[in-house]
């Protein structure tokens, strides 16, 4: 069994297409033994009761400083004996010491074909804000893993969809997460539980 932590921050759709593609079988041999989220009033806090996994909340406003926040929420991860951390629309900055004690087992998920709209200041509605002032005619998502830049890791997986001209970054948003995200993630999840995914001088292959 993977033992996963899924981090989450805001709607959870992700963390949801994770639970029901455990439930549905898409994932095998795959366990959620916990969601940590920064955001006390976060809707995927929410979709995991209903779901009875547990969680845990860790939210900078409780500390008086980074340095605890960051001891918490590695502790918070850490107790839960993960073997992979899942960054499911998480958007905190994840502590060196948790990547290098991570390494190749921490993944996330992108709404843009990296290297295009990544980075600093690139997450959530303005990465497609972003896309549609370029006027790009093809985005998309990628799973990578998490390395100490920003969306420089390895990348996994990536899924392009179509860019429409009457587009808003709420429709592009949405278009990315039904037709790239929710199938990328749990597939990406199912490959890694299989030990069908191998990194090798920071490139990814997938093996039979
Ligand atoms: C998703 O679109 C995810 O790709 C994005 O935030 C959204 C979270 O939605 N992540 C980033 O932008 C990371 N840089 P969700 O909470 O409904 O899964």
């Amino acid at each position: 069994m993977l033992r996963v932590v899924v981090c989450v921050s805001g709607g959870g759709t992700n963390l949801q297409a994770i639970i029901d593609g455990i439930e549905q079988g898409a994932i095998s041999d795959t366990e959620i033994v916990r969601v940590v989220c920064n955001n006390p009033g976060a809707r995927a806090l929410e979709r995991a009761k209903a779901a009875g996994i547990g969680s845990a909340c860790v939210s900078p406003k409780d500390f008086g400083d980074r340095e605890r926040f960051e001891e918490a929420l590695i502790r918070t991860v850490q107790e839960a004996s993960p073997d992979l951390i899942v960054l499911a629309g998480f958007m905190v900055k994840v502590p060196a010491e948790l990547i290098r004690k991570y390494e190749n087992r921490i993944i996330n998920i992108h709404p843009s074909l990296i290297p295009a709209f990544c980075g600093k200041g690139y997450y959530g509605l303005r990465v497609h804000e972003a896309a549609l002032a370029r006027g790009v005619k093809i985005t998309g998502a990628t799973v990578h893993f998490v390395d100490e830049g920003m969306d420089t890791g390895p990348i996994i997986e990536q899924k392009a969809v179509k860019v429409y001209e009457n587009d808003t970054p709420e429709t592009l948003q949405r278009r990315v997460m039904e037709e790239a995200e929710w199938v990328l993630l749990p597939r990406c999840i199912n490959l890694i539980a299989a030990g069908r995914v191998k990194v090798e001088n920071g490139r990814v292959t997938v093996v039979e």
